[in-house]
């Protein structure tokens, strides 16, 4: 069965201070024991976070594939777990536009990471031209098989993937509900077994206000939230819409 997931993607935001934030976050997540949550800071409050909250799940946004070594500016998913990372976001949008990351290099985090016991986020979305040309869904799951380690997933409940328009990310526009339906359908059948135990989250633009509709809609688990979840005021409804 799988459980709903709420993960708080605070991208390049937050300080020391922000602890209060999540320690809010952490205190309210308690009141809807049915929905998994999790906030993945940046890599210099992965840490402070998880050693202030060891209860609660605190995960990077990126990891190496490599454990260690001369890769200036990387930090491995070795590291992460041994900051107390329970899970890391690989693949975002803003890496694979922003930075080149390939399928290749995605799937390589993703086995690093769940060699190193962290559950992991592959996020996946379309641009809005592939959108416009009606082929989102095709891309999309070109990247799903691309980006998966099909022979790692011993334990697929361990790999959740996130649909994330990259047009919705940040915009405050989201897809008609039969158009997310219909994603998250789509990536569902081609998951195969594997996909009746893989959390299918959709990410961009959610909030208070959409959480609720969007959290219901079938083959939808959870969400990867960005804006919204730096505070816990904004977070917090999303995290109750899920319960
Ligand atoms: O990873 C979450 C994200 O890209 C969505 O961001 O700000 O639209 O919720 P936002």
């Amino acid at each position: 069965m799988r459980r709903k997931f709420i993960v708080g993607n605070w991208k390049m935001n937050g300080s020391r201070d922000s602890i209060h934030e999540a320690k809010g976050i952490a205190e309210a997540a308690k009141n809807y024991p049915s929905v998994d949550v999790a906030l993945c800071p940046p890599f210099t409050l992965v840490a402070g976070f998880a050693f202030a909250l060891p209860e609660f799940s605190i995960g990077g946004q990126d990891c190496h594939v490599k454990p260690s070594g001369a890769f200036t500016g990387s930090v491995s998913a070795a590291m992460l777990a041994d900051a107390r990372a329970k899970l890391v976001i690989v693949g975002h949008s803003e890496r694979r536009e922003g930075l080149g990351e390939t399928n290749d290099e995605i799937k390589a985090k993703c086995e690093a990471a769940l060699t190193e016991g962290l559950r992991v986020i592959v996020c996946v979305g379309e641009p809005l031209s592939v959108r416009e040309e009606g082929k989102a869904i095709d891309y999309v799951l070109a990247q799903v098989a691309g980006s998966l380690p099909y022979a790692l997933l011993k334990d697929p409940s361990q790999v959740a993937i996130a649909y994330e328009p990259i047009w919705a990310i940040g915009t405050g526009l989201t897809p008609s509900s039969d158009d997310i339906a219909a994603m998250h359908g789509a990536i569902r059948a081609a998951l195969g077994d594997a996909g009746e135990v893989m959390a299918i989250l959709y990410g961009g633009s959610v909030n208070g206000d959409n959480a609720s509709e969007i959290l219901h809609l079938p083959d939808v688990d959870g969400a990867l939230v960005g804006g919204a979840s730096l505070t816990a005021d904004k977070f917090v409804p999303i995290i109750a819409a899920a319960a």
